[in-house]
């Protein structure tokens, strides 16, 4: 790696880390009532829980690569994360999920009511802030946040749906992935370059750079949904196969898997509608394993990283650009 290579990207890292600090100051400031402890105790719990912050960063980041400043834009970004918890509180109910960033989850450490009334709660706070951003273009942000909302919804709902479907397709899990996943990603894109003035051309490049990120984003939550280490990750391994969810993993392997007791083994996840003990979440990863599943995952991301950096070809050179590069390939190897 040449000297400039490796000084860009610990500039980079700092410049994440430095961000993700003002996005968290912002996120402490923001639920500073106490009253009624039912609702902002939980709400406060989740907000200050960690996490990447990486939806924040791509809202500032598009907004700089947009030409605009970065500074004009953390309103909208400390929205979009509050956003993004609250439908991960909700998420986390219809995944009957008991933890989250290595914490209990709100409905596990509270009651279901709670999260319900939580996650509510997180919805008017994010669009308090959103409309707190001073930018002549307003409407339209508030517009992209709004329908990627229902996008959200829709594609939690096929999520749903899809766990007592029969059969699956790939480009139908594709299409919910892009709905429960990538739409919020270009929201952040479409709001940062429209704070920053961007052009439609710029703001559709850095909508398309959204979309393949959050496709390789979510690809790689399933992997790591078997194969990361629990503590890291902060979320129960298996929690998929659980649940029944139809997984790129678990469709690859429907295609792939040839022998009649594999072809059984995986069938059962369908048909008990999800896995139900601890020895079989172990044998499909060995199943999984067997067809290069696992590989097949990780090739698909790497491709939709490789889209979304050509989709940046489009727009402008700038630090800005360079470093949202950096961040999708930074996204590639996580492990939380
Ligand atoms: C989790 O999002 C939900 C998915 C879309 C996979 P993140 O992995 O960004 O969660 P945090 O905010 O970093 O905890
Ligand atoms: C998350 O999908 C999508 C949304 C939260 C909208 P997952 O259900 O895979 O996310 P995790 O794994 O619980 O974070
Ligand atoms: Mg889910
Ligand atoms: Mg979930
Ligand atoms: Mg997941």
């Amino acid at each position: 790696m040449s000297a400039d290579v490796s000084t860009s990207k610990e500039k980079f890292q700092e410049r994440y880390k430095a961000y993700k600090d003002v996005i968290e100051s912002k996120l402490a400031e923001v639920c500073n009532k106490t009253e009624p402890v039912s609702l902002y105790e939980p709400m406060r719990y989740i907000l200050d829980g960690g996490g990447k912050r990486i939806r924040p960063m791509l809202l500032v980041l598009s907004c700089e690569a947009a030409g605009g400043s970065g500074n004009d834009a953390l309103d909208a970004a400390a929205a979009v994360e509050i956003l993004h918890n609250f439908t991960l509180v909700h998420d986390d109910i219809m995944d009957n999920a008991d933890t989250r960033r290595g914490r209990e989850t709100i409905h596990k450490k509270w009651n279901r009511d709670t999260a319900i009334l939580a996650g509510d709660g997180l919805l008017g706070f994010a669009y308090r802030l959103l409309l707190k951003t001073k930018s002549a273009r307003i409407q339209d942000a508030a517009k992209a946040f709004t329908e990627a909302i229902i996008e959200v919804c829709e594609g939690q709902s096929w999520d749903k749906e899809f766990e007592t479907r029969q059969s699956v397709s790939i480009s139908e899990y594709i299409m919910m992935i892009d709905k429960k996943t990538s739409e919020l990603l270009k929201c952040c894109a479409e709001i940062g370059a429209l704070i920053g003035g961007g052009t439609d051309g710029e703001i559709e490049a850095l909508k398309e750079y959204a979309l393949n990120t959050g496709l390789a984003f979510q690809i790689q939550d399933d992997l790591l949904d078997i194969i990361a280490d629990e503590k890291k990750f902060g979320k129960k391994i298996g929690g998929d196969l659980r649940e029944g969810k139809k997984t790129y993993l678990l469709l690859r392997a429907l295609e792939t898997a040839t022998d009649e007791t594999d072809r059984v083994l995986l069938n059962s996840v369908i048909e008990n509608k999800g896995v139900k003990n601890d020895g079989d979440i172990i044998r499909i990863k060995n199943v999984y394993e067997k067809y290069g599943v696992l590989e097949d995952a990780s090739v698909k991301v790497e491709e939709y990283t490789y889209k979304a950096n050509a989709s940046l070809e489009r727009i402008n050179d700038s630090e800005a650009k360079e470093m949202l590069k950096w961040f999708s390939d930074m996204l590639l190897t996580r492990t939380t």
